[in-house]
């Protein structure tokens, strides 16, 4: 064990004497310091004691002053001071501003000794505690860390789920594909212009991405008539929001984003399906997604008519305000300036756009 070193301060070159005389019997290191400002000079370049044992009467600084001193700079060193008996008040009171303890004059050596060894003990445990607190706090920061990096992991792993559910299905009804995608760009557009958390964004950008899952489950003798559609295949077909959800409530972390799709087909005016559910029963995602479902129909060819402009999306999108869509949404929607739509139209913006809210729907960024 290192020898523990004290810093003796007192203006009588006898009483040092005598005190490191007694210390140094017992295996301690002295250093002798004759006042309060010598004693400062000597802590400022040697931060190696683990006591001060200074007189409390002294010229110029006192006892008092020095602890003062020495508690702003190291907290944790212990200081004894050492007084006579008409002093214990401001003995008392060094005490309340820090000091560990206090000597009265004359002393024995055994008292001495004493009020040493539990100074240093005391500062022993103080220190073993602050390197234990502070080899726990790198254990958490160390631990946090490797808790982050698998998180990250698991949310990649997440996002490959979904793109493989998204890949089946585009196998299923080529029209979604691209539909999925761009539908999900814009949902994260609005979403982000409402000022919503990134977290919410990223929930109703897998909503989004995933709303027509349920068409999985449609016979393709449906999904792929060329014609209209009798009134009972119009009903098979729209049993594919339920089947979505069924599909994805299972799913821990899709369980949020079951709950759009189930409500993907819904109208603000209660007017949709499959359960008819109007205003703000229908979670916020799926009214976002609305906007942004009608956005991408009517500016995306389909088998029976071509592409129309943004224009003609927005005007449909505002004469469907209050009744399809919720006006809060179409009012944000709507400031949206109609060049951010153009570019989002193209493939890699939109691959851009999700990787932006960490959806990672693309092989080559993923
Ligand atoms: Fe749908």
């Amino acid at each position: 064990m290192a020898v523990e070193r004290i810093l003796v301060v007192a203006d009588e070159e006898a009483i040092r004497n005598i005190v490191c005389a007694i210390l140094q019997h017992d295996s301690y290191q002295c250093i002798q310091a004759r006042s309060a400002a010598d004693a400062l000079a000597i802590l400022e370049k040697d931060h190696n004691f683990q006591l001060i044992l200074s007189d409390l009467i002294m010229p110029e600084m006192d006892g008092v002053a020095l602890l003062e001193r020495v508690k702003q700079r190291q907290a944790e060193l212990p200081v004894v001071l050492v007084t006579a008996v008409h002093d214990i008040s401001i003995a008392l009171a060094a005490i309340r501003k820090g000091a560990y303890d206090y000597l009265l004059k004359p002393f024995e050596r055994e008292q001495l000794l004493a009020v040493v060894r539990r100074a240093l003990e005391t500062y022993r445990l103080r220190m073993e505690n602050r390197l234990y607190q502070s080899n726990l706090e790198a254990k958490v920061r160390e631990r946090t860390e490797e808790l982050s990096s698998a998180l990250a992991e698991l949310e990649r792993s997440y996002d490959s789920i979904l793109r493989a559910l998204g890949d089946a299905l585009d196998l299923k009804d080529s029209e979604t594909v691209g539909h999925s995608k761009r539908v999900t760009a814009f949902t994260i557009e609005i979403a982000r212009a409402m000022g919503l958390a990134p977290d919410v964004i990223r929930m109703l950008a897998r909503g989004a991405f995933l709303h027509d899952i349920g068409k999985m489950a449609i016979p393709d003798a449906i999904l792929r008539k060329p014609g209209r559609l009798t009134e009972d295949e119009v009903a098979r077909m729209r049993e594919h929001s339920h089947i979505g959800y069924r599909m994805l409530k299972k799913i821990p972390f899709l369980s949020d984003v079951a709950d759009i799709v189930y409500a993907h087909q819904e109208h603000w005016d209660g007017s949709g399906y499959p359960r008819g559910l109007r205003g703000e029963e229908i979670p916020l995602g799926a009214r976002i997604f609305a906007v942004a479902d009608t956005l991408d129909a009517i500016t995306s060819d389909r088998p029976d008519r071509p592409a129309r402009g943004v224009e003609a999306a927005v005007a449909e999108i505002c004469k469907w305000s209050g009744r399809q869509f919720d006006p809060e949404v179409v009012q944000v929607f709507l400031q949206i300036p109609a060049t951010v739509w153009e570019c989002l139209h193209d493939d890699s913006d939109v691959q851009q756009e999700c990787f932006r809210c960490g959806l990672q729907l693309s092989k080559e960024l993923g």
